[in-house]
């Protein structure tokens, strides 16, 4: 039977670096409350003229290196993207591109922070199904230049990074890789975690005054988000295990998409499993959206803290509402 793998992996972030003070200096904020109700120390911004496309290649460079590839072996994009360099066309076929890959597809999902798993979703299917080898799943988002660095936006503008995650989905006859995903959304929820403009549904799509009038950045009911958080994930968490007649105690680690390290911790307290066994980076990249998974899981790897043979989660929960998880045996 094929199956799909993770061969290659890597991830880029920006030079910048913004710590908690830094944004304590142009906003009414405080390291002490960002740090207390996140878990956030630093993330990064990207530089004027960076997409996620271009934050995407270095990433990509390492996946195809760890995975012994070249650019010609690779038959398919998936960019996972809500903030793609152009309204349209998507950030896939900028990377096309700009790794001078073949004519191949490439697809965009705008899944928001689930993007990584529901893309590892659509690349295990084709891989499956035999009718690719190698694809490119790529998260990458440039988030910095949405967010309102002001006081009014502070309860948003605190938590979110710019990065990249790529990863190699190769097709093997062996006992491991994607076992099996779980895709979930809940439009109902769409208004309390969204960027609305710019709008198709409005004319002019964006306006001077909605720039004026600060409509044009990303909103968000915190409390809402925090509370269906803490609910999806372990019920994400425990399908995965169900669907495959496991338990937790036969799991090496979760990979959770990075939102907020109080999450997390409840996640893993609801799980009864240890803290640890949850990974967590969000100290160093804030919330990267759907780049966080695919960082996550390398520097999980770059730790050494999995092995082959290890059963291992990705889940992720975000704006949607959509939530997801992917059960991997390394
Ligand atoms: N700095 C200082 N004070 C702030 C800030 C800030 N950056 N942001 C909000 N506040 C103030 C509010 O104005 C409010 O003040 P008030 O009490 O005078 O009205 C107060 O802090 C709110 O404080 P808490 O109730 O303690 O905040 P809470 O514990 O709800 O934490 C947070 C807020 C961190 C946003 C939380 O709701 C959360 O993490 N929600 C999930 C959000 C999330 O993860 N979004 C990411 C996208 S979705 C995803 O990735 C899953």
């Amino acid at each position: 039977m094929t199956r799909s793998y993770i061969s290659g992996w890597g991830f880029h972030v920006p030079e910048k670096v913004v710590t908690n003070d830094e944004l304590a200096a142009i906003m009414d904020t405080s390291d002490e409350w960002i740090r207390s109700r996140t878990g956030i120390q630093t993330r990064h911004f990207a530089a004027p003229g960076e997409g996620p496309s271009d934050l995407a290649v270095p990433a990509s460079k390492r996946a195809l290196q760890r995975a012994g590839l070249t650019v010609k072996d690779i038959d398919f994009i998936i960019f996972a993207t809500f903030t793609s360099d152009y309204y349209a066309p998507g950030a896939g076929v900028l990377l096309q591109h700009k790794m001078g890959f073949g004519n191949i597809g490439a697809m965009d999902i705008k899944m928001q922070c689930s993007g990584f798993v529901y893309g590892l979703s659509v690349a295990d299917q084709f891989i499956r199904t035999g009718t690719y080898k190698h694809i490119l799943l790529v998260g990458a988002e440039v988030q910095s230049t949405a967010l309102n660095l002001t006081d009014e936006g502070r309860e948003v503008s605190v938590l979110f990074g710019d990065g990249a995650g790529a990863a190699v989905v190769s097709a093997t006859e062996e006992d491991r890789g994607v076992i099996s995903t779980h895709l979930h959304s809940q439009g109902e929820f769409a208004k309390e975690l969204c960027a609305p403009l710019p709008s198709t549904a409005k004319q002019p799509w964006i306006s001077a005054e909605d720039i004026e009038q600060g409509r044009h950045h990303p909103i968000m009911n915190g409390r809402e988000v925090f509370r269906h958080a803490v609910n999806r994930f372990p019920e994400v968490i425990r399908e995965a295990l169900e669907a495959n007649g496991i338990t937790t105690q036969d799991l090496k680690m979760i990979i959770p998409h990075q939102a907020n390290i109080r999450i997390t911790l409840e996640v893993a307290r609801r799980l009864k499993i240890p803290p640890e066994m949850v990974f967590s980076n969000i100290h160093k990249y804030g919330n990267t959206t759907a780049a966080s998974i695919p960082i996550a899981l390398s520097e999980v790897l770059a730790e050494g803290l999995i092995e082959q043979g290890d059963y291992i989660v990705l889940a992720a929960f975000g704006a949607g509402f959509t939530w997801a998880s992917a059960l991997l045996k390394w």
